[in-house]
């Protein structure tokens, strides 16, 4: 089963990048072209009815799988990024992290209003990245179709914060 298999490969670094932080690594899922393979199948035999017209992907890991997906369904990749790093027009969003502070943003013409989003990172933990770039997705006029994520780490009962936006998640590995 892929989630067994997945709790296997990921990778527990404790106390990483702070003391008292268990970061999942999933460098090693990288390195196995078929898994990262069944990864995308998973995602797409979950999306379901789920009506996408773009997968925006949050800076950094969340480029990984959101663009593999987004070439799977064939449908743009919109990347949400870090303060900074977008050359054109950006609108932008704070949040807390479970370690210090930090600012995404997305440039303002990265989709029509009335855009269907799916948005995709590789870990929820506290849901404040997610429910910034959802505010930002919300900002230029876009509906969130719904979220995938390849973990979850539901302990942390952050999927509730997302249900206002959309109560379509997705996460392999919970
Ligand atoms: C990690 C992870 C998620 C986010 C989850 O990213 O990749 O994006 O934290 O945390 P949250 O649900 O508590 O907001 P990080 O900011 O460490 O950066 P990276 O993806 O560039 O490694
Ligand atoms: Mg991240």
């Amino acid at each position: 089963m892929l989630e067994a298999h997945l709790k296997e490969i990921i990778r527990d670094i404790p106390d990483f990048p702070q003391p008292g932080i268990i970061f999942k690594d999933i460098t090693p899922v990288l390195k196995d072209q078929a898994l990262c393979s069944q990864i995308v199948d998973a995602f797409v035999d979950r999306l379901g009815h789920m009506e996408i017209d773009v997968i925006a992907g949050i800076e950094s890991r969340g480029f990984l799988f959101g663009m593999m997906l987004a070439n799977r369904l064939n449908v743009p990749f919109i990347p949400i990024r870090k303060q900074g790093k977008l050359p054109f027009k950006t609108i932008s969003e704070s949040y807390k992290l479970e370690y210090g502070q930090a600012t995404i943003e997305v440039h303002e013409d990265a989709f029509p209003a009335g855009t269907k989003v799916l948005l995709h990172d590789d870990l929820l933990a506290t849901g404040g990245t997610v429910v910034a770039a959802s505010k930002l997705i919300q900002k230029l006029g876009g509906t969130i179709a719904g979220y995938s994520f390849v973990i979850s780490l539901d302990f942390l009962n952050s999927q509730g914060r997302l249900t206002r936006f959309s109560e379509d998640i997705i996460s392999l590995v919970r």
